[in-house]
C-alpha cells in the first residue's frame, strides 16, 4: 500500500495537473522561495486552491492573511475574493514584501492587495486602532509562537459568520506533544486551545498529507 512521502508527493502532482492547474504567476511565486532563499513555507497548490475554495463558498470581499512570504497564498486569496474585493497581508519582512508585490502585479493582483510590512501583532493592532471594517476570512500562516496573539486580533477584526484558517496545526504529528519545547508546537497548542475554550468560536482541524509532508489546517467560524 502506498504510503511514503514519494506517494504523497505524486499524489499532489497528479491532482494538482488534473483538477489545480496553477498559471504562471503562481507557478513563478512558488518559483521565488528557492531564487530568493526564502523559506519554503508557501502552502501547496492543493491548499491554495481549498483556501480559494472556502473564499468562494462564502463569497468573501474581504480578506486578512498573516504571512505573505512570496506572495502564493495572497494570489489565491485575492482571485477569490475578485476585482472588488480586497486582501490584506501582514509580512515581518521587507525582501519578502517586495519579491509577494511583484508576485502579485505578475498575477495581475495587486490593486486589490495591501502588503503592511512588519511584525504582524503590530500590524494587526493597527489595523483594530485605526477601525478597520471587519474581515470576511483570515488566514493565520506566520511565526507560530504567535498564533495565541495573531487569533486574538483576528478576533478582533472578524464579525459573526467570519471564518478563520489556521495553516501547519499538526507538525508531523508533534502538535500531540504536550511537554514539547519546541515554541512553534507550543503556540499551535496554545491556539488551539484558546479557539476550544472559546464560545465565539467553533472550530475543526483536518489532517493533510502531500507535497509539504504531514500537516494539517484548523477552520473555526465566528458564531
Ligand atoms: C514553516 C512554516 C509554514 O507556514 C509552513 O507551512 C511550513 C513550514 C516553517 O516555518 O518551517
Ligand atoms: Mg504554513
Amino acid at each position: 500500500m502506498p504510503d511514503s512521502e514519494f506517494d504523497w508527493r505524486r499524489v499532489d502532482e497528479y491532482l494538482v495537473s488534473t483538477l489545480v492547474k496553477e498559471d504562471h504567476a503562481l507557478v513563478e511565486a512558488r518559483a521565488t522561495a528557492l531564487v530568493s532563499h526564502l523559506p519554503m513555507a508557501e502552502v501547496s497548490p492543493t491548499q491554495g486552491k481549498l483556501l480559494w475554495m472556502l473564499a468562494r463558498m462564502m463569497n468573501a470581499r474581504r480578506v486578512l492573511e498573516f504571512g505573505t512570504l512570496t506572495g502564493y497564498s495572497a494570489i489565491w486569496l485575492a482571485r477569490a475574493v475578485g476585482p472588488d474585493g480586497h486582501v490584506t497581508t501582514l509580512e515581518l519582512e521587507r525582501p519578502s514584501a517586495e519579491v509577494a508585490l511583484q508576485n502579485l502585479e505578475l498575477a495581475g493582483v495587486a490593486d486589490r492587495v495591501t502588503v503592511m510590512v512588519g511584525p504582524a501583532a503590530a500590524s494587526a493592532s493597527q489595523l483594530v486602532d485605526q477601525g478597520e471594517e471587519p474581515f470576511d476570512f483570515v488566514f493565520i500562516d506566520a511565526d507560530k509562537p504567535n498564533n495565541p496573539r495573531y487569533l486574538e486580533a483576528a478576533m478582533q477584526l472578524t464579525r459573526p459568520g467570519s471564518v478563520i484558517v489556521c495553516d501547519n496545526v499538526v507538525r508531523s504529528g508533534t502538535v500531540t506533544d504536550a511537554g514539547s519545547d519546541d515554541e512553534r508546537v507550543r503556540g499551535v497548542r496554545a491556539f488551539l486551545e484558546i479557539v476550544a475554550a472559546d464560545p465565539r468560536l467553533e472550530a475543526t482541524a483536518i489532517q493533510t498529507v502531500g507535497s509539504k509532508g504531514w500537516d494539517g489546517f484548523a477552520i473555526a467560524i465566528v458564531l
